[in-house]
């Protein structure tokens, strides 16, 4: 991800569908009902939206909550782009139940969001907080009453200050504090949930975050990146036999931030380029998680910087998963050097400066499903920022609609085509704290302002609600599906 890209272009996706109310739409640009693209996808399929604690709860010094990585690294002079941090963030910790009755009032029935670690366990290790577990408590409480299946994941990058203080991940003893971790979880509300993932994107807390530097904790060494990558999988694959073992029934995976990388022309030096990005980005995670091993062609080009591990160690990594969440944004594209930004191709963007294109989604899923034993898929993340702009109480946001639509029908073609493909997650519900972006970033489908706290759907979530309620009604013997 190239993150501090900028530039954004408008640009419409062609075949656009915007929606609202009964499923079709008085927005201009409007194509095709909501049902037929409903219509495209099993009944059980789950459709849900996402969050993560840091970039929603606020609350950071409240209710015993401890230090994260994040609220340290916010602190750091130029490393968040507006000089904000998720000090307060969209209050949600205050906000709950405003919150999930938005969710139940768009008809979302799924729900991804993150336990952020030191509100359950300030230091990281020892003593548990009730009082956080209390706040999460209620949260599923709330959850199940509104009938909202919740997907929980353990780890979306809030490590406990105190645990960085003492190496964090590349510290071995950190894996074992998160093994702890995510067993006081399962025994506590594994019966409660739709699913628990692990990790957030290992890749970018690895890569971004002690490779490049932008993210938390903010360091810059290549070596140190990779021992992170296999300390993060150890964890994760240690934390899925402990669960297995005490019982947690409900299914358990791991999410990775996954993007094709194609070659800027045929010429031979930018496929073997892009092959590399692809073997950094997708198969540095995936065949070990998936095949018990790292890739050799990475390991070669690390050289010194390669982690150190035993061939039984790397092999343990490989342990089953339920389910694979895959968090698609965009594509890369390499020349002979590296990879080229969006800003120097002439390709339609989001306020990131990220490529859209939807096919990518459905090439990004016929390749894993040719080249991986894979277990069942979601995407549980995809979503884009655009320039809103409020008026009144609306919000119109023809853009995002047109980009999730457009990857929910990417979606729709690789089901088509026979990838086991169960469930779609729209990043995010709300506007919130963008990491080293702060605020200047939007991605909610309800917007959020900051100075009020006052949450507006904006039109893509009344588009997507529709979708839903069209997905709905062709359940119900008679419905108009
Ligand atoms: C993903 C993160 C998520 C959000 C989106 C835009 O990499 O998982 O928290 O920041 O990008």
């Amino acid at each position: 991800m190239k993150l501090f890209e900028s530039g954004f272009k408008p640009f419409r996706v062609p075949g656009n569908l915007h929606g609202r109310g009964q499923g079709m739409s008085a927005l201009p640009g409007f194509q095709l009902p909501t049902q037929v693209l409903a219509a495209r996808f099993p009944q059980d399929f789950v459709w849900g939206s996402a969050t993560a604690a840091y970039q929603i709860e606020g609350a950071v010094d409240e209710g015993g909550r401890g230090e994260s990585i994040w609220d340290r690294f916010c602190q750091r002079p130029g490393a968040i782009l507006d000089g904000s941090s998720g000090a307060v963030a969209c209050d949600h910790y205050h906000r709950l139940a405003e919150d999930v009755a938005l969710l139940a009032r768009l008809g979302i029935r799924a729900y991804r969001f993150s336990i952020a670690w030191p509100r359950v366990q300030p230091l990281g290790c020892g003593a548990w907080n009730e009082t956080g577990f209390a706040f999460y408590a209620q949260l599923l409480e709330l959850l199940s009453q509104h009938g909202i299946a919740a997907h929980v994941t353990l780890y979306h990058w809030d490590l406990p200050q105190a645990l960085q203080d003492r190496g964090g991940w590349d510290n071995r003893e950190t894996v074992d504090h998160f093994v702890s971790y995510a067993r006081e979880v399962g025994r506590r509300f594994g019966g409660q949930l739709a699913s628990l993932c692990t990790f957030n994107e290992p890749w970018v807390v690895a890569t971004l975050g002690h490779e490049v530097g932008i993210f938390a904790p903010g360091l810059r060494d290549r070596a140190l990146a990779y021992r992170v990558t296999h300390h993060l999988l150890l964890a994760h694959a240690e934390a899925l036999r402990a669960l297995r073992s005490d019982g947690v029934s409900c299914p358990l995976g791991i999410v990775l931030n996954l993007s094709p990388t194609d070659p800027a022309t045929p010429a031979a030096a930018d496929r073997t380029r892009a092959r590399l990005e692809d073997g950094l980005l997708v198969r540095w995670d995936l065949d070990p998680l998936l095949r018990g091993h790292y890739p050799t062609d990475v390991l070669a080009w690390l050289g010194d910087d390669a982690p150190g591990f035993s061939a039984s160690e790397v092999a343990s990594l490989a342990e089953p998963l339920d389910f694979l969440g895959i968090n698609f944004y965009s594509r890369n594209v390499a020349g002979a050097d590296g990879l080229v930004p969006a800003s120097d191709r002439d390709c339609p963007v989001t306020a990131m400066g990220w490529e859209v294109r939807p096919a990518s989604l459905t090439e990004l899923l016929l390749r894993l499903h040719r080249d991986y034993p894979l277990p069942p898929l979601y995407i549980t993340e995809n979503g884009a920022a655009f320039e809103d702009q409020r008026t009144g109480d609306r919000v119109a946001d023809p853009q995002r609609t047109d980009y999730i639509a457009g990857h929910i029908g990417a979606v729709a073609d690789a089901l088509a085509r026979g990838v086991d493909v169960r469930g779609y997650f729209v990043w995010s519900l709300l506007d919130n704290f963008e990491w080293a972006h702060g605020y200047s970033r939007r991605f909610g489908i309800v917007h959020v302002d900051y100075g009020t706290q006052e949450r507006t759907p904006k039109d893509s979530a009344w588009w997507y609600s529709s979708l839903l309620a069209a997905h709905r009604a062709r359940q119900v013997p008679g419905g108009s599906g």
